[in-house]
Order: C-alpha cells, then sequence, then structure tokens
C-alpha cells in the first residue's frame, strides 16, 4: 500500500469560495462603472485570462522587466533566514498563480523541518490545481490546502497549529492605491494573530526611464498585455472592440509615485457592448486607465504599515536597490 503522504490527491485539496458567477457579476459591474467615468478606467485584474496570464510570464523574462528577476534575486539569499524568522507551520500565499517563486520558501521551510501545510489563494482554479498537484509530487509530505477567492473580497488563512507566514509577492500590492492599500493591511492585520508573519514584495521608486522602459517593452508584449484585456471584454461580454485601434502608453505618474498604463483610442471610435446594452464613444486620444502600479520608498511604507498595526521585521533589497522583500509582523 501506498503511504498516505504520497498520495498526492490525499494532500491537495481546493476549496472554491467563488460564487458561480461571481468573475461574471464582478468583470459586469467593473466595466459598467469604471468605462463610464472620466477619466475611464478599468481594474488590472482582468488582464489574467489563460492568453494574459501567458503574456504576464513573457513579461517576467523580458530584459526591461526588473522586478520579478530582482525579488528572486532576494529570495535565493534569504530564504534560510525567512526560515529560521518565521518559524513557519504553513505558508500561505495571495494570488499564487503558478507558485513558481513560492518554491524557493518551500525548499527553505520544508528544509528547516517546520512547515506542514502550504495554503495558495487565487481567483484561478485551474492554475490552482496545476500548481497544487505538481508541488505535491516534489514535495513528498506537503499539504496543499488551496482556496479559490479573490483577496479583494477575503483573506484565506489556514486553520492550522503553528505560527503562519502570508506570502505576497510580485509587488502586487502596487496594484492598489493608498485608501485601497490602507483596507487591505486593516483586514490582513485582523486575520493575523500575534506569531503570525507577512512576507510583502515591493518595487521601489527609481529613474523615471528604467519604470517606463520595463511597462513599455521594445518587442511589445507589455503592449500586447495591455490590449488583450480589451479581448476579455470581446469574449466575455461579446463587446465590439479593436485592440488593434487603441495604443498602449505607459507613463510615470511622479505625484503619486506610480506607473500607470493606458489605452488610448488612435481615432475615434463607437464600441457596443451587448451584454451591458451599452454603447461607448471614444474621442480620439482618448483614454482608459488599464492599471496603477504604485512604487514605494522604505519611510512611507513603514510608516502606511504601522499605521495599520505591523512593524516591519527585516527589509532586504536586492544589489542594486531595486526591489524591497519585507518580513513584517503585527506590532506588539
Ligand atoms: C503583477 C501587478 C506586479 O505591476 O508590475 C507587468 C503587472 N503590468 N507589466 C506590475 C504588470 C505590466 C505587475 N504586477
Amino acid at each position: 500500500m501506498t503511504p498516505d503522504s504520497y498520495d498526492s490527491s490525499e494532500r491537495f485539496t481546493l476549496d472554491d469560495r467563488l460564487p458561480v458567477d461571481h468573475l461574471e457579476r464582478a468583470l459586469r459591474e467593473d466595466v459598467q462603472r469604471g468605462l463610464a467615468e472620466r477619466p475611464r478606467w478599468l481594474p488590472p485584474k482582468w488582464f489574467y485570462d489563460a492568453r494574459g496570464s501567458e503574456l504576464f510570464e513573457e513579461i517576467t523574462r523580458l530584459p526591461e522587466y526588473y522586478p520579478t528577476r530582482a525579488e528572486q534575486e532576494i529570495l535565493v539569499r534569504r530564504a534560510p533566514e525567512i526560515a529560521d524568522l518565521s518559524r513557519a507551520a504553513s505558508l500561505a500565499e495571495l494570488g499564487s498563480g503558478s507558485s513558481r517563486k513560492t518554491r524557493l520558501l518551500l525548499d527553505a521551510l520544508t528544509e528547516r523541518g517546520t512547515l506542514l501545510t502550504y495554503a495558495p489563494q487565487d481567483v484561478s482554479p485551474s492554475a490552482l490545481r496545476e500548481a497544487g498537484e505538481a508541488l505535491c509530487l516534489d514535495y513528498p509530505s506537503l499539504h496543499v490546502r488551496a482556496t479559490v477567492a479573490d483577496f479583494e473580497q477575503e483573506i484565506v488563512l489556514p486553520d492550522t497549529p503553528g505560527p503562519r507566514l502570508l506570502a505576497f509577492l510580485g509587488s502586487t500590492i502596487g496594484n492598489l492605491d493608498r485608501d485601497e492599500r490602507a483596507g487591505f493591511y486593516a483586514r490582513l492585520r485582523r486575520r493575523m494573530s500575534g506569531d503570525d508573519q507577512l512576507l510583502l514584495g515591493a518595487d521601489l521608486v527609481k529613474d523615471p526611464q528604467v519604470l517606463v522602459r520595463a511597462y513599455d517593452d521594445s518587442r511589445g508584449v507589455t503592449a500586447a498585455f495591455n490590449r488583450n484585456v480589451l479581448a476579455v471584454l470581446n469574449r466575455e461580454l461579446g463587446a465590439d472592440f479593436d485592440p488593434d485601434a487603441f495604443a498602449h502608453r505607459a507613463v510615470w505618474d511622479a505625484q503619486h509615485e506610480r506607473i500607470e498604463m493606458h489605452l488610448v483610442a488612435e481615432a475615434e471610435q463607437n464600441v457596443k457592448i451587448p451584454a451591458l446594452d451599452l454603447r461607448l464613444d471614444f474621442a480620439a486620444g482618448e483614454s482608459v486607465r488599464t492599471e496603477i502600479s504604485c512604487k514605494f520608498r522604505r519611510e512611507s511604507l513603514e510608516e502606511e504599515l504601522g499605521r495599520a498595526g505591523f512593524t516591519v521585521r527585516e527589509w532586504w533589497t536586492d544589489g542594486p536597490g531595486r526591489f524591497a522583500l519585507l518580513l513584517v509582523v503585527p506590532s506588539r
């Protein structure tokens, strides 16, 4: 008989907490609200259908897009310290996607011998299943408790005994503006107990030229990623956007210290969105903001975390200081 610990089906569970029509409803609401406002905008989460996720993976390999490699560099170097400092019995991850970078943490935590459970949370059941099953094969004693949920709605931490480490990597935090971040930290703080810790990846303010290039690469991968959101609207809502009639723009907003991605109508356009019974008129040059990607400074980041009841225990950067990984604990 196979020992229970080698049976991946026993060690993998998937808890789908999204109502069947959640994504469809949320998309309709977001499109209805955002495209009616001036300036028009869409939330970045709608980039990530299968094609969009593929394009994002390609972005992470672009020479201009440094954040993934910079964070990876820090993780490689600091994973043993993270394991020692957290002594985590479980590792939870928000927006885990392919769980690729997570393996560095899983390696260090299993080596240290404390880790029993990995609890990834994502909106994509297929990504969770794929990643979870692969991890069960590679980590023969690990229990994977996956949850399908939207972290903007709920944050699910495993109810396992012992300290938990919650990872929120890739500077996804940058997609939230100041107020949204405050709300997010507050919800997170309420979920965490005194011995839990947060591992947060944050991209840092730097030369605007470097930043703009990271979001407007020479091969046009980011442009395709940006336009893909229109293909999502066409498919899901029966809209008739012509993605090629919109130009990709990445701009540095110095006041808010953030990159904004826009899609700019190159000529006047009328777009129908039958599922919403909507007709939109775009003037030539009119833009839709599709993403904000905030960049951080140590002082203000420590301050906003402090206001939410957190203390920064460790601040690590990559060699050139482009990206930071923070180990954050509830303030005592
Ligand atoms: C996954 C949100 C961190 O803001 O850098 C990459 C997404 N957008 N290129 C980022 C993204 C354009 C990325 N995050």
